[in-house]
């Protein structure tokens, strides 16, 4: 992948840090800064209008179950899980499109083009248009549950098996998807 995702960037921007230190026993990689007080948490990099300068807010979340694209990252990941999506789909197309659009807690829109959006992220596919393929609607499920089941080393985070989305919020998800025209 020759692009730097926002992981990556994340990552890297963790690492030049002043907070960097090397995560004895921690759960997170070496090479990301971690608060020494709470190894889970990491800082977040904040533009400081027209100064050239990033500051460098503690980021709230716990980030454990996320994983990370450092080389460093020897965390045991949980396996990738297929899972089988019941009908039907009963999803909330409007919940949906409030969950991809939150950049905040580092969802699909950080990744992925999405309608009105005008500054997303482009490691992911293109998601404009989406109703177009006519996937599934089980399949997009997958694909949010666990991407790992079609491309092992993807870099779309499992979000259904980190826990990181429960099953309610992935069908919203997917009736979104599935009504962007
Ligand atoms: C860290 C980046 C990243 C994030 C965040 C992310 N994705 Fe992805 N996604 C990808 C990449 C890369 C692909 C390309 C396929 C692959 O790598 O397996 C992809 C593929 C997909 C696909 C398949 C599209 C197709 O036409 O084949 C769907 C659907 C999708 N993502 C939905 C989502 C949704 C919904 C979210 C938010 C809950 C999300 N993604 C968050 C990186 C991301």
């Amino acid at each position: 992948m020759g692009s730097r995702t926002a992981l990556t960037w994340l990552t890297v921007a963790l690492a030049i840090s002043p907070w960097a230190i090397s995560a004895r026993g921690a759960e997170i990689p070496s090479d990301a800064a971690i608060n020494p007080a709470a190894p889970t948490m990491t800082l977040e990099p904040k533009v400081v209008v027209n100064s050239g300068r990033l500051e460098w807010a503690p980021f709230k979340r716990d980030l454990s179950s996320w994983p990370t694209l450092s080389h460093e990252d020897k965390r045991d990941t949980a396996k990738t899980r297929k899972v089988t999506m019941t009908e039907p789909l009963n999803g909330d197309a409007a919940r949906g499109r409030d969950l991809a659009m939150r950049r905040d807690k580092g969802y699909c829109v950080i990744c992925h083009q999405l309608p009105s959006e005008k500054w997303p992220g482009t490691v992911g596919v293109n998601l404009t248009h989406f109703k177009q393929h006519k996937y599934p609607d089980a399949a997009v499920y997958q694909e949010i549950f666990d991407a790992r089941v079609l491309n092992p080393n993807t870099a779309m985070p499992p979000y259904g098996t980190n826990h990181i989305l429960n099953d309610q919020e992935i069908r919203d998800l997917v009736a979104f998807l599935q009504s962007i025209e």
